[in-house]
């Protein structure tokens, strides 16, 4: 297994596969690996017969408040994980790399980045989409594997590629859960006993909220208010619980065909995503 840590030089590996007829996935990640990450490894195999992973905490995606110089990181792990699933290189560029300090450009998507997660870090995702497309840049793939648990993020970075004409299939994968339901994430690291477990409330929620819709109910407020006093009755500080549509991402009254319902909630200081499809 490769690890590249210069542009270009990826480049170069890239278009060297490339020459050969070979097909490139690349899952982009912030490291701290998990079975999240790795199913997107997974995913891209079957893709592609070159898989990339890149590992670079993002500062850009990052507001001055939030968790940057804590972010978890165990780069040695990270390659053993890559090495055992058989991944062909990961791009590890460091900061300098990536933004020499003079950058003025930024991608901006200017209409699904507006709402959930977007109210609260309103430069967050132009820190993704600027990242994602110099990452695509890096390792020129045919395909690019990202995680439905970030719907939103998935969602904004397809229509970057549409928009902008990336010539890259975009992939998604189903949320990895622990057993008992967590949603995976490097940030569970943050959480203590006691809150990892009242943590569970939001996966808990979401699942009382699918059962509901099955016995009928199709009132967004309705369903919207039992996950609200769900999470703050087990100590958790809600940042919103939204049903909208899989596509626009659209807030909806009423369930009456695909929607997502999609949490941010604040346990300590730790903020974690959760969402299902209904
Ligand atoms: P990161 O949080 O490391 O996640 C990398 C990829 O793994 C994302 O596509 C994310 O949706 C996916 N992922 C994380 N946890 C998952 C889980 N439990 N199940 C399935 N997929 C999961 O998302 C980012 O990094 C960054 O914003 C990035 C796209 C790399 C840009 O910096």
């Amino acid at each position: 297994m490769k690890i590249i840590r210069k542009i270009r030089e990826m480049q170069a590996e890239a278009e060297k596969i490339r020459i050969n007829g070979g097909k490139i996935a690349v899952v982009p990640t912030m490291g701290f690996l998990h079975e999240g990450h790795m199913s997107l490894v997974d995913i891209a195999k079957k893709h592609a017969d070159h898989v990339i992973v890149t590992i670079f905490v993002n500062p850009t995606q990052f507001a001055p408040t939030e968790d940057l110089d804590k972010y978890p990181k165990d780069f040695k792990r990270d390659c053993e994980l890559c090495e055992s699933r058989k991944v062909d290189a990961i791009f590890n560029p460091d900061c300098k790399e990536m933004y020499p300090g003079d950058s003025s450009v930024w991608v901006v998507e200017e209409r699904l980045s507006k709402g959930l997660c977007g109210r609260t870090r309103p430069t967050h995702f132009r820190g993704v989409t600027t990242v994602v497309a110099k990452l695509f840049n890096a390792t020129l793939p045919h395909f690019a594997i990202f995680g439905e648990k970030d719907y939103q993020q998935a969602a904004i970075i397809r229509k970057m590629v549409r928009d902008l004409d990336f010539p890259v299939k975009i992939i998604t994968g189903p949320v990895v859960r622990e057993s008992d339901g967590l949603a995976m994430s490097s940030r569970n690291k943050y959480l203590s006993p006691d809150e990892r477990e009242k943590a569970l409330s939001i996966s808990k929620a979401l699942q009382e909220a699918r059962q509901k819709i099955l016995r009928g109910e199709r009132t967004a407020g309705k369903i919207i208010g039992g996950i609200n006093l769900r999470i703050s009755q087990n100590g958790g500080r809600v940042d919103y619980v939204e049903i909208i549509d899989s596509e626009t991402l659209e807030p909806l009254k009423k369930i009456d065909g695909k929607a997502v319902i999609a949490v941010a909630a604040f346990f300590g200081t730790t903020r974690l995503i959760d969402n299902i499809s209904v």
